[in-house]
């Protein structure tokens, strides 16, 4: 068997929660291989509303294995409120989720740093979670991080270098900081974490690959926000590609199989960095309105615009998808014409490349198309499309050069239209 993956192709929160907990029940396994708790992934079904960060999407469909992969930074106290939380209305995790030794620690220092980082620099500050993501990471490629394995042998001293690192670079940017209580906590949860399954993930995946079990990994951020081909600096700081699920995973790149390209029929993106579509005018705002453009965990608002067919061409050839889903169709419903954008222009220059300077002077080169204007959101096949949706579908099947397999008319599981079944 081989891993499906599905992955963010735009800034971010497409609704990958949402469809992961949707295909759950075509696998045995689902995984989480980037990111951490940066992440906020919103599932509705039954009238409950969850949002997980660190935990994969798989957990509500019956007792199916979740993993947290290598390639994931885990903060222990965080993922200790999450997992209570979800215990709390009863789903007990320490039989389903495992966690690999080879995931990187977050430690309170790292959050801190995140802020101090933040604060340094001022008007460009990348608006990040505040989670301590991209500290994280760096000290895991300067090869001085804090593994959940580390745990089990010595932590405490470990603890103390890295600590006492993080310390003289907060004096250095002369931030004030008090993380007594945090660090309380956080000493807390690691007793806490130390009853899940801690497990070398790239042998049990590849395990349960030979036993011919089927595996989902999920994807976090979106590949406009990855470390290599997004918006840099203005992304996360992890491989959100699906080369990242190989090096996140342990598993070969030949034994990727189908890989999901998740997008919304707009485009959003919260914190700072460029974003060619962005409306700045009363659509931008009825976008945000209808689509309830918060963020999952910050609440922040996220900025709005047409989608953008540049940046998904490019993410769709980063990541070889297969399989495109569109979410969020139901927002436009009220939209008398949507827009796409076909082609940038660059001084005055058009180019459907993505291009490596994408701050300043983009234009966008938008085709105008009829909306449909009707409630989509109670459908249950594709034989209620409207025409004009039906119209915009085959556009942007024409345009991506790739079929769009599932279409999200809401947020709940059920609002979810499977166009076709595999062959
Ligand atoms: P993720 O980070 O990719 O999992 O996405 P988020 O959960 O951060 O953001 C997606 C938001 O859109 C959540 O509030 C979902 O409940 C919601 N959502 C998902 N699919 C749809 C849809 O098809 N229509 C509408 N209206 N909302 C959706
Ligand atoms: P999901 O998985 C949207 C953004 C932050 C910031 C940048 C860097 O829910 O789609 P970081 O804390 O990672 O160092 O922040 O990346 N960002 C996200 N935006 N969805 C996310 O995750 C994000 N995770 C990080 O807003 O601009
Ligand atoms: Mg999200």
């Amino acid at each position: 068997m081989k891993v499906d993956v599905l992955l963010g192709l735009q800034w971010g929160d497409e609704g990958k929660g949402k469809v992961v907990d949707v295909l759950t029940p075509n696998y045995d396994v689902i995984t989480r291989f980037q990111g951490g708790p940066n992440a906020g992934h919103t599932l509705e079904f039954n009238g409950e509303k969850y949002v997980l960060r660190s935990i994969p999407s798989g957990i509500f469909q019956g007792g199916k294995v979740n993993v947290i992969g290598n390639g994931v930074v885990l903060d222990p106290l965080l993922f200790q409120q999450e997992a209570e939380a979800l215990a709390a209305s009863g789903h007990d995790l320490t039989k389903q989720l495992c966690i690999s030794k080879k995931a990187h620690l977050i430690l309170p220092t790292h959050r801190i740093l995140d802020a101090a980082y933040e604060a340094a620099k001022g008007s460009g500050k990348i608006g990040t979670t505040g989670k301590g993501i991209g500290p994280t990471y760096t000290d895991k490629i300067s090869r001085n991080g804090l593994r959940v394995g580390d745990l089990l042998h010595n932590f405490d001293e470990k603890y103390a270098a890295a600590k006492a690192r993080h310390e003289a670079i907060l004096r250095s940017l002369n931030y004030e900081y008090d993380i007594t209580e945090l660090e309380a906590q956080w000493f807390k949860a690691l007793d806490y974490l130390k009853q899940f399954r801690l497990i070398d993930s790239e042998h049990v995946i590849n395990n349960y690959l030979k036993e011919g079990k089927s595996v989902l990994a999920e994807g976090a951020q979106g590949t406009m926000l990855d470390i290599d081909f997004g918006s840099y600096p203005f992304v996360t700081s992890s491989n959100t590609i699906c080369a990242g699920c190989c090096t996140g995973l342990g598993v070969s790149p030949r034994n990727i199989g189908e890989v999901y390209g998740i997008f919304k029929a707009y485009c959003t993106r919260v914190g700072s960095g460029p974003f060619p579509t962005e409306l700045f005018d009363e659509t931008g705002s009825k976008i945000r309105q209808i689509g309830h453009e918060y963020g999952a965990v910050t609440g922040r608002e996220r900025r709005c615009g047409w989608i953008d067919l540049v940046a998904l061409k490019y993410a769709i050839m980063i990541n070889g998808v297969t399989k495109l889903i569109m979410m969020k169709s139901d927002v436009l419903d009220g939209f008398e014409t949507v827009k796409a954008c076909i082609a940038y222009k660059v001084n005055g220059e058009e180019t459907t490349e993505f291009p490596f300077e994408i701050n300043e002077g983009i234009e966008p080169v938008y085709v105008e198309m009829p909306g449909w204007n009707v409630d989509m959101t109670k459908m249950q096949s594709e034989d209620e499309f409207p025409e004009e949706f039906n119209a915009y579908i085959s556009f942007l099947e024409e345009e991506l050069e790739v079929p769009i397999k599932i279409v999200s008319v809401g947020p709940d599981r059920e609002q979810t239209i499977v166009r076709y079944t595999e062959e």
